[in-house]
């Protein structure tokens, strides 16, 4: 049985279609600049295709997501799970033959390697009895393999260079057909290009591409200047799948939409001046503290400042003249006025600036003076307790190594991991991530997920879901696991 995917017409006027069974056997490369139509190209020979074969698309853009509607794709936020999650994701979509969309909007370049390297590499380590044929279809493919060093971890561009050198050396054996489409075939790896017999080639301005191209069609590089003049969604085509000889063709229409349309013309808004200035220059939201995701954190190096640190803060001078009862009375005032601030309505969302301008007027109303809490000690003890802890725990040696490890994660973070770390260290329940959420400041589910995520590409802890989906979480260093919690549990845990 041969079956013929209708992709659109010839010049000439024919239907122009690709063989199925051809495909799977040969792969494709679509090349063409922004704008030319490749996303359309890949869309249309998706939809087509949908009721004949199992398909997964590579969406470094969210652009595929619309697929889920018509077809019944299921969308995988990879922001939403790790690299081991997303591998077995890839080996479970072929056991159960489902067609998924990886989305990987959203995450930095490292990222998208990483996470695109672990699906692929699932899909095509599966064992054989699943070894059913499967388009793999990867959109900006540049972005995966790239030719170059990029400014990603060698380690990230390894994996991923690797996953899609095996789905377009090796996969055809395991019943995987990649499809690959990328704007500059000058910076897609030349050995993941070379394994493609099908080329579609749309619209192409510079010369070191059309060049490529040229070589890989066995084209004059004269004849290659022929795809400057080809208009959106025009392609020539060539390979065993599709014409023994180049071949000019329209792509037709598609059922569905991409979600990211190209943003269109409206008229502008009405708004006087005055209106303008408000929104435009109003004063703006407190900074954001959190620095930016480090992607390979010198760990000793951050344990050592933090070492170092955390001794100089201990003697303060004006404490040294204060007897141990006063002081810790005076801990006790501290810590009863930041319990009344915290129990506001809302202030788990508030910003840490209006938090502590509150803190600092109740304590001084309470006669404390010159003693307040600096807004750094302030933000320490906010984090120790939404993540649950009494200045009690802090103060127990296990814990200097807890807050040591702590400290090579944002600020803001270390709250959360210090929660998880007592929840580790007393066999409770692993928190949910309503509970994780609330310890961030933050309403979002997602987030909470996400943070978990990263803390665990620091190093630090490993997530894990036991057979009933319920989360184990370890740290790393210190051997202490938490019990099975159920990360979707809405009640927040029992303090
Ligand atoms: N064959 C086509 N018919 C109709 N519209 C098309 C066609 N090809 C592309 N388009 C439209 O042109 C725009 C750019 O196409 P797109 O596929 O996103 O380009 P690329 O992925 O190459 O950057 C999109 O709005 C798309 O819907
Ligand atoms: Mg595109």
């Amino acid at each position: 049985m041969t079956v013929a995917i209708e992709m659109g017409h010839t010049t000439a006027g024919a239907s122009a279609a690709l063989d199925l069974e051809e495909l799977l056997a040969t792969r494709l490369l679509v090349q063409g600049n922004s704008g030319s139509g490749k996303s359309h190209l890949l869309r249309r020979l998706l939809e087509q295709s949908a009721p004949w074969v199992q398909q997964t698309i590579i969406d470094p853009e969210g652009d595929f997501v619309s697929l889920a509607d018509r077809f019944g794709h299921l969308v995988i936020d990879a922001d939403d799970h790790t690299e081991r999650g997303l591998q077995v994701a890839g080996e479970r979509a072929r056991i159960h033959r489902i067609s998924t969309v990886l989305n990987l909007e959203g995450l930095d370049a490292e990222n998208q390697m990483r996470r695109a390297a672990a699906f692929l590499g699932g899909l095509f380590e599966v064992v054989r009895d699943h070894w059913y044929p499967m388009l793999v279809v990867v959109d900006e493919a540049q972005l995966f393999a790239p030719a170059v060093a990029g400014e990603v971890s060698d380690e990230a561009r390894k994996l991923s260079l690797g996953a899609m050198t095996n789905l377009m050396c090796r996969g055809r054996k395991r019943g995987l057909a990649g499809i690959i489409a990328t704007q500059r075939l000058a910076k897609l790896a030349k050995n993941v290009a070379a394994e493609a017999s099908n080329f579609l080639m749309g619209r192409t301005f510079l010369d070191i591409d059309m060049a490529r191209a040229a070589d890989l069609l066995g084209m004059e590089r004269r004849q290659a200047d022929a795809f400057r003049d080809l208009e959106r969604g025009q392609f020539m085509a060539l390979g065993p799948a599709l014409s023994r000889r180049p071949l000019g063709l329209r792509i037709g229409p598609t059922d569905t939409q991409p979600r990211n349309a190209t943003p269109r013309l409206l008229p502008l808004p009405e708004a006087t001046l005055e209106d303008a200035r408000a929104v435009i220059l109003a004063a703006p939201p407190p900074e954001n503290t959190r620095p930016q995701r480090r992607s390979s954190p010198d760990l000793l190096g951050q344990l050592m400042a933090a070492k170092s640190a955390a001794l100089e803060i201990r003697p303060e001078a004006a404490e040294q003249s204060l007897s141990a009862e006063e002081l810790a009375e005076r801990r006790e005032r501290v810590d009863q006025i930041l319990c009344a601030v915290m129990a506001e309505p809302d202030a788990g969302f508030r910003a840490i600036g209006v938090l502590y301008q509150e803190f600092v007027v109740r304590c001084r109303i309470a006669g404390l003076g010159s003693a307040v809490p600096d807004l750094t000690e302030f933000r320490r003890m906010l984090t120790r307790a939404r993540a649950g802890l009494g200045s009690d725990v802090a103060e127990d040696d296990a814990w200097q190594d807890v807050s040591i490890r702590a400290s090579i994660l944002p600020e803001d973070m270390q709250g959360v991991f210090m929660m998880i770390a007592r929840a580790a260290k007393e066999g409770w329940p692993c928190p949910n991530d309503a509970a994780i959420a609330r310890a961030y400041g933050s309403h979002s589910l997602r987030r909470a997920r996400r943070l978990l995520t990263y803390i665990e590409e620091q190093g630090l802890i490993v997530c894990q879901l036991d057979g009933a989906g319920r989360r184990i979480v370890t740290l790393v260093e210190l051997a202490w696991a938490t019990a099975p919690g159920d990360p979707n549990a809405e009640e927040l845990p029992v303090d």
